[in-house]
């Protein structure tokens, strides 16, 4: 294949290449079929969906472009959807994931010189993005080592662990960068005794809690985003992946007791908010909002836990666990997890494995019984050959 040649060599790659997307499928150059257990890693939530597209080929049709200087309905729009479905405030938008973590560092900066916190805390094996600002909160040595020296300021906390979270906070912590699911170190949830604590060290201490909702949000974990779940609210919320209905499009929510900390001049970005990824992205929340969709993919979420569950109790020593919020579950599988993975590409179906171990489960939102049957048939067929 020509991108074996001509493509740096950042990613292990699958081998196939895609065709066309149709629903829940995968349909690749040599005229195969696969139902997809991916999403585009958790960009894709509708699959393919006739609304988005043309959503977006009808803004085409009137500009690509404005920049930020212009105002464009369908972003002043989004904006008002992403306020009405999250916390009172702003939304500055971005392209990407690591774009939205590096606006909230520059915000948390800026913010904490002013208040005299200096500190910012992530937890140990948290994913927050890759561009160098974003990579000092990733806590994951493997990523940073050879890219240090990072920004200093920042330090790690053991995910769910409280006493380790009250061992580092004090008087001089600025924010908590959070994820409410750690989704590439294995798809574990956050645990809500954790999640009392860190309001109790908020209201002592004052930090800012930004949640990363770049993965989890945008209905992957029941509710629009997955801090909905705890009893807590966000001062900044990050989001991305499945925001743009498949096109760069990512955004920070910001409180509005902290909207004037970032003024004219301190942050830009000239493609942020492209209105045709706004218009698809309207698109997108106005689907995710509908109720009758809700409905049908709690029940569908429902119906795939019951079944993943009693494959895993079926096949417990290769099946360890299972967990995960909704439509982000993780099958931890040892060993097991890569074979599972190819042997599955090979029956047609395309799954996705995080933290070397577990199975990452992220279909689009629009599965149905009838796929999910599909799928854990394969499952099922391959674990009781291992
Ligand atoms: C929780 C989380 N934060 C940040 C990012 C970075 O997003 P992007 O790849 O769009 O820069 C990711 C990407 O996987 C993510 O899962």
């Amino acid at each position: 294949m020509i991108d074996e040649r001509y493509i740096l060599r950042t990613y292990n790659r699958s081998g196939l290449e895609i065709d066309k997307i149709r629903g829940n499928y995968i349909y690749t150059c040599d005229g195969k079929k696969y139902l997809d257990f991916f999403s585009g890693i958790a960009v894709n939530n509708l699959g393919y969906d006739e609304d988005v597209i043309r959503a977006m080929t009808d803004k085409m049709q009137s500009y690509t472009h404005i920049s930020n200087y212009f105002s464009d309905r369908d972003r002043s729009e989004l904006a008002r959807v992403l306020i009405d479905n999250s916390i009172d405030g702003r939304v500055f938008y971005t392209n990407s994931g690591t774009e939205s973590t590096e606006a909230a560092l520059k915000l948390v900066r800026k913010w904490g010189r002013s208040n005299n916190k200096h500190k910012i805390l992530t937890a140990i094996n948290s994913f927050h993005g890759r561009t160098t600002g974003a990579l000092a909160l990733t806590g994951q040595k493997k990523y940073q080592k050879d890219f240090e020296p990072l920004i200093n300021g920042v330090e790690h906390f053991v995910f769910n662990d409280s006493d380790s979270l009250v061992s580092m906070v004090d008087e001089d912590t600025s924010a908590v960068f959070l994820e409410p699911v750690q989704g590439e170190s294995g798809v574990i949830p956050l645990d809500s005794d954790f999640v009392k604590t860190l309001s109790e060290l908020r209201e002592k201490y004052g930090f800012l809690l930004v949640m990363d909702e770049i993965q989890t949000g945008f209905r992957r974990c029941k509710r629009l985003f997955a801090y909905e779940n705890y009893n807590i609210e966000p001062d900044l919320i990050l989001l991305a992946k499945a925001l743009g209905g498949g096109l760069p499009l990512g955004a920070m929510i910001v409180s509005s007791k902290l909207e004037d900390v970032i003024g004219v001049g301190d942050h830009g970005s000239t493609f942020g908010g492209n209105p045709v990824a706004c218009a698809g992205g309207l698109a997108v929340l106005k689907k995710l909002t509908d109720k009758d969709f809700v409905r049908s993919v709690d029940e569908n979420a429902d119906y795939l836990y019951n079944k993943l569950l009693a494959v895993k109790e079926k096949y417990p020593h290769i099946i360890k666990k299972l967990r995960g919020i909704s439509m982000m579950l993780g099958l931890e599988a040892g060993e097991y997890a890569s074979v599972i993975r190819d042997m599955a590409v090979e029956e047609g179906v395309l799954l996705n494995v995080t933290g070397g171990t577990v199975i990452r489960i992220i279909p689009p939102l629009t599965i149905n019984s009838r796929d999910i049957d599909l799928f854990i048939n394969v499952l099922e067929k391959i674990v009781s050959r291992l």
